[in-house]
This record gives structure tokens, sequence and C-alpha cells, in this order.
């Protein structure tokens, strides 16, 4: 009927432009009377109920798995036909107008361009630290949407980009490509970052569910811990960046939890992801996860990802068939299955808008990754305010080590981006998988010569430890520049530097007092020297124009507003694990003990233990001063509310962080709740509302299933950190449901 309206309506007006435009809502119109799931008016399922039912049984198990699109591929394995070369590729079913789902890597820019499509390039965004470490819900966004922009306008439609695992291991290996230890923060960040990219028509995928927060052992391990822990660590963390993110898929991981594959656990899957989150969307294994056919889909799995490469056989076809056949697997399974893939595509509109071959704003990307960068670096240290630096009187500034001549650092593996310019320092080993090591060609050097255009800027390798001193030595102030590269797949033994780095900076520092060192690295490091140099800038991985974001930091264009979103350890013994068994070779063990700290991961367990850490969560420096008030806490139900007035004293316009903690009745730590970024110009002040989230101020009861409240007296406190809080003011809840 539509349609023939629309072709009505096109007879009586003749302007070509109106004729063009009826032309097309006229077929819109009849594609949706002879494609009724194209009718965007109809829920995503609803949409999907409608193709699902048009599906052959080939073709449904067409979608239940991926093929690999990447290099390094067995003859046995030929490149899929009609993909773009990237990790994963769902060929398209152009009977029934259902698109290919082409899926990069991309947690911090569509990833591996050059290694998977040699000559491509993208936007690195700095570490996902950096972005947690903003605080900044609109700045984890505005990330997520200029990957999902770049991806859309390179045809991806699925990014394998959402990473979540908690930093219960700070040597762990991917560190850089998550958000910290705090459920919360974490959520808050890679939920909104998710938002981010599908508000671009594209699937994201929140990873790696759950508990592979070491990379030794990953393929074998199982993280024992109890399911009350789980609930209130890594698993709420996944449970609010769902409910913020709508991830149209979740990646299961490869390690094993309490001794089930993650791909095949149907606590995680069936009875926590699907019952109790009442997921919509679907899940896909993690390239080489699956172990089974009946089992895996049977406890929640999906879709199989490239299984043709990495699994011992490819289970989503044949075994799977079999199993249907034998009645192991049930025909209705398969259908919800298809329907949640189909959901998903519905829901992030990859009918609606085809992603496909456009224009790249790549200065208006780049102006991203440089904000994220001064948003999310910490300022760990500025004795006697050193920084910022003085450019318009320095004479001489020398500049040291980590290549910061030629670029940035990047950290290995999956997510590696191949920035415009590609590698600045190509031939550092490995090459290969996890590598190339990568340097983003934005030298700090160069943008440290822009701002500062009357003083010499010269610099010196690091390698020489001599001529670096010496280089300082003639120097007003020396920057010393030090790195720490790491990488998917293997974890580092200890927090140390490499290549020497500890003696470069006690070598500079000793010849010059005005020694700042700026931090390139995926998690915590040990710092011999801190006492002993003027000012420390935390960048971990600095991303896409990290170079003049750094100069810009340095000099005080930009005033540090980051807060660390991990506790910095003063050294291993402080750690819930001494040690990582396996680490540097040999047979990792079965398991790893996650119940020594259980829920009480980062801060928490050093405030459980009382022991100090060498930074606390939260913390970060500015170049001005902020005053919080008195904080005040209203309570309705079991919903509260903290409010706190924040001023800036100093003289520089600046931005800081209120944290509130709560204290649970009974617990040795508190837990962040909630926590808002103000940005304040000198004397401005303003008052910050912040609900707490109930789900902290509850305990997951394991033998019921569900949070509960535990009636009693809760203290909350507020403060710039997590240790540095203001007097608490204490709250009598009832038992009851958050
Ligand atoms: C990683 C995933 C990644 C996948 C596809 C795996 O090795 O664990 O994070 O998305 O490869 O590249």
């Amino acid at each position: 009927m539509k349609s023939k309206a629309a072709a009505l309506r096109c007879t009586v007006l003749k302007s070509a432009i109106v004729m063009g435009l009826c032309m097309w809502a006229g077929m819109a119109a009849s594609q949706t009377t002879t494609r009724p799931w194209n009718d965007n008016t109809l829920s995503p399922d609803a949409r999907a109920k409608l193709l699902l039912a048009q599906l052959t049984q080939d073709e449904k198990f067409q979608l239940i798995r991926s093929y690999y699109a990447g290099p390094d591929r067995p003859a046995t394995a030929p490149f899929p036909k009609g993909a773009i070369a990237s990790a994963g590729y769902v060929p398209p079913i152009e009977r029934l107008g259902i698109p290919a789902l082409e899926e990069s890597d991309a947690g911090l820019g569509v990833a591996s361009s050059d290694r998977m499509r040699p000559g491509d390039h993208a936007t690195p965004l700095p570490a996902g630290p950096v972005t947690a470490a903003s605080w900044d819900p609109q700045v984890a966004y505005r990330g997520g949407a200029m990957i999902g922009s770049e991806a859309h306008s390179k045809g991806f439609n699925v990014l394998l980009a959402g990473g979540i695992n908690l930093t219960r291991e700070p040597r762990n290996g991917r560190n850089f490509e998550y958000a910290g230890e705090d459920p919360l923060l974490a959520a808050t960040i890679v939920g909104q970052a998710i938002r981010g990219i599908q508000d671009q028509h594209v699937i994201s995928t929140i990873k790696h569910y759950a508990l592979n927060d070491q990379e030794t052992g990953r393929n074998t391990i199982s993280a024992q811990i109890g399911e009350q822990a789980m609930r209130e660590s890594d698993l709420l963390a996944f449970e609010l960046a769902i409910e913020i993110g709508k991830p149209g898929s979740v990646m299961c991981s490869y390690n094993k939890i309490n001794g089930d594959w993650a791909c095949e656990n149907d606590y995680l899957m069936n009875q926590v992801l699907k019952r109790d989150w009442k997921y919509p969307g679907f899940v896909m294994s993690d390239w080489g996860g699956v172990h089974s056919a009946a089992k895996s889909v049977n406890a929640g799995l999906d879709q199989e990802s490239a299984g043709e490469v990495f699994d011992k056989e490819v289970y989503f076809d044949a075994p799977l068939r079999a199993a249907l056949a034998k009645g192991e697997v049930k025909q209705a399974r398969l259908d919800d299955m298809v329907q949640r893939i189909l959901r998903s595509m519905f829901a992030a509109g990859l009918f609606q808008y085809p992603a496909g071959k456009a224009p790249i704003d790549s200065q208006a990307n780049l102006k991203v990754a440089r904000e994220t960068l001064e948003d999310g670096a910490v300022l760990l240290r500025n004795e006697n305010a050193l920084l910022p630096l003085d450019v318009n009187k320095l004479q001489s500034i020398a500049v040291i080590g980590a290549h910061a001549d030629k670029g940035v650092l990047a950290g290995g593996g999956s997510s590696l981006v191949t920035a415009m310019g590609g590698n600045a320092v190509p031939g550092i080993a490995p090459t290969t998988w996890p590598g190339p090591v990568m340097y983003h060609p934005y030298a700090p050097l160069k943008a440290l010569r822009d701002a500062a255009p009357k003083a010499s800027v010269q610099y010196a390798e690091g390698n020489d430890v001599a001529a670096a001193a010496a280089l300082a030595a003639k120097s007003q102030v020396a920057v010393v520049f030090v790195q720490k590269w790491q990488a998917e797949s293997i974890d580092t033994a200890d927090l140390s530097l490499p290549d020497n780095q500890d003696a470069l900076v006690e070598a500079v520092a000793k010849a010059n007092p005005h020694t700042i060192v700026v931090l390139e690295n995926s998690g915590p490091v040990a710092m011999p020297w801190l006492e002993r140099v003027g000012a420390v800038l935390e960048t971990w991985y600095p991303g896409g124009d990290g170079g003049k974001a750094i100069a810009n930091l340095l000099s005080g264009k930009v005033n540090p507003s980051g807060r660390l979103p991990v506790s910095w350890p003063g050294d291993l013994s402080q750690l819930p694990r001494r040690d990582i068994p396996g680490v540097t070779g040999g047979t990792p063990p079965e398991t790893v003990d996650y119940a020594i700290e259980g829920a009480n991961v980062g801060y928490r367990w050093y405030q459980a233990k009382g022991i100090k850490p060498l930074f606390p969560f939260g913390f970060g420096l500015s170049y001005t001063q902020f005053k919080h008030g008195d904080l005040k806490v209203d309570a309705k139900g079991t919903q509260l509310q903290a409010t706190v007035d924040v001023t800036n004293t100093g003289s520089r316009a600046g931005a800081d962080v209120a944290q509130v903690y709560v204290h649970v009745p009974g617990a040795k730590s508190a837990r962040l709740a909630g926590y808002a970024k103000v940005f304040l110009k000198p004397g401005e002040h303003r008052t910050l509302t912040i609900p707490l989230e109930p789900r902290l101020l509850a305990d997951f009861d394991a033998g019921k299933h569900e949070w509960v409240i535990r009636g009693g007296q809760y203290s909350v406190s507020e403060g710039p950190s997590s240790a540095d809080l203001g007097a608490p003011v204490n709250v009598q809840l009832p038992t009851a449901r958050p």
C-alpha cells in the first residue's frame, strides 16, 4: 500500500529532485513490502525474527561462524573471497540483503592496518588507561565515535573493541588495552566508548569475557574465584558497561573459569549474561577459544570466530550439524544464535547504514587522539613547581631517550594500529607477532621545539648514558623519555624498566636537578630514581599526535588532569601474587588463584591489607590547586546522592575529579561508587551532584544469586584520590535490593 501511495504522489509532483526522492521512497517502501525486516519502525527483535524465518539451514550455519581474513594463513584456509583483510569475515547472504560482517580489531583505533592491509593506516588513540585516566565518559565516547567512524568509512561493521579486563595483574601484557582496576570507572569509560562506536552503525564487542586478567598461559589456565567475588569485580565491570554501551556482541575469552573454558561456560554465558543481565546480543569466541560444538552452543556461545585457522576444527559446522542430528543441540537453540546475530545487526543499523569506502577526516581524528592524552596524562610528581616549563624564557632543553626524536611507543598485538607515516622506528625485535615494535610518528622532540621557539632543544639517544648526562648538564632542563614495550600474549616478569634506563635517569638527574621523566608504558613500572627527579608525567602509550600533547602538557598549554585508574605498587611484594609462574618460559600452572584478593582488586587490596602503594588509585597532580567542600549525602531509598563543592583556588584553569567512595558495613576497604570531573577557571567553584551506583553499596548474595544491600551504617567519603578523602558521612540504610 505504501509503495502505491508513494507512486501516486510522484505523478503529481514534477520537479526532478522530488521525483528522485519519490523514486527512492518508492523503492524503500517496496523493499519493506518484499523484505519486511527492512522496516525500521519495527524493533530489532521483530526484524530479526522476520528475517530468521526466511533463512535456510545452510544460511543459518553461514552466520554462526566467521573466517580469518588476516595474513600468515595456512594453505588449508584460503583467503575468504570478498573480505577486507582483517581479523574476521562472515560472508553476506545476498538473496536476502544480509550484509557481510567485516570485523576488525579496534580497541585503540582500526587495528593492524598495515599488517593486514599493506599501506593502510588509521588514527591511533592513546592506550586504554589514558582514556580511563581522563575520568571523563565524554572523552571515551568521543574516542569510540572517532574509531567507529574510521572503521565504517573503511568498510568495517563489527569492531572487536571494548576491552575491560580489570587490572588484577599490573604485569599483564594487555593492560594498555584496558581501563584499569575499578569496575565502576572501567565500565563507565568502556561503556561510553562502545556507545560512541555503535552510534556510527558499527557493532562493538566487549571483551574478554571473563577473568582473562593475565596473558601467561592464557590458552590453558583456569582462573579460580568464588561467585560472589567475581560478580562484585570483573563481572560487575561487564554488567555495568553492557548496560551503558549495549554492545552488539560479547567476546568470550581464552582461559577457563573455575575449570570450564570461558567459551563453554554455562554460568558466564547462559546464567549471568543472558539470564541475569537479559543480554539480547550474541557471544562470539576469541580466536582459538572454541573447544567443542554441543557443549559451547548449549552453554551460550553463538558464533565461532575464525575456527578454520585458530580452533582444532570448525566446530560450528559438521560437528554442530551432527550434534543437531543426534538431538544434543536443539534447532531452537540454533535459531536463537542466528536471531541474536541478526538482532545486533539491526540494532546497530548495519542494514540501514552500510559501511563502505568514504573519506576520513584524519586531522579531526588526530585531534581527538591528542585531546584524549591531554585529558588523561597523569602528573605523578612535580617538585617545586618544576612544571610547567616556562617555554618563553627557557634557553636550552635536553630531550633524551625512547626515540623521542622520531615518535611515541605503541603496545603490541592484535590492537596495534599503523598510523599515517608508518612505523617511525622500524626493525626493533620482535618484528613479527606480537610485534612489530611500533613507534607512531609523532615526535616529542619536534613538538617541544615548536613549543619553545627560543630554546635550543637538543636530543641524545640515551644508549650512551655519559653523552646523555653531558647534554643534560649543559641544559637548563632535561626531559627524559623512558619506555617499556608490552604486548598481547606476553606478560612482564617484573616492574622494572628494560635496557639500563634506570641508570640513564639516575645519571641525567645527577647532572641536572631539573629533570623531568616522561613514561611510555603499559602498566606501572618501578621508579627507583623517583626521589631524585623533579617531575614525572605518565602518558602510557601516547597515541596519535602524542608528541604534541606531551609538549602541550609540559609547557602548561594544557593543565594535566588525569587521575590514575590503577594503583601503583611500590614493589612486587605488595601484590596478591608475588610471581607469575611460567612468565619467563616453561609450562604455566593449570590455575591462577584469584580468590586471594577476590573482589578486592587494586586499591581495595591495598586498603584491606593496610599496604601503602607508591601512588594510590585516583591520584594525579595539577598545575593549579583545588579545594573540596564538605560532603553531603542524600538518601532516597537505596539511591544515594553525594553533593560536594569544588573550587579552583589556584591561578590556572584546570580540571579536578571528585571521587566518592563507600565503606559498606564491616568492609576493610572502600569502593568507588560515583565520580565527576569538573573544569574550573581560577577562583571558580561548582557544586557537583553525584549519584552513587547502588550495586556498589550492595553485596552479591551467591546463595540467592542476587544483589543485596545489607542493612546498616554506610560511610561515604569524597576526595581527589582514594587515599585523600575528607570526613566521612554516615548513612543508615535498610536491608534492600538495589
Ligand atoms: C585476541 C582478541 C582479538 C582477536 C582477533 C585474539 O588473539 O585475544 O582480543 O580480538 O585475537 O584478532
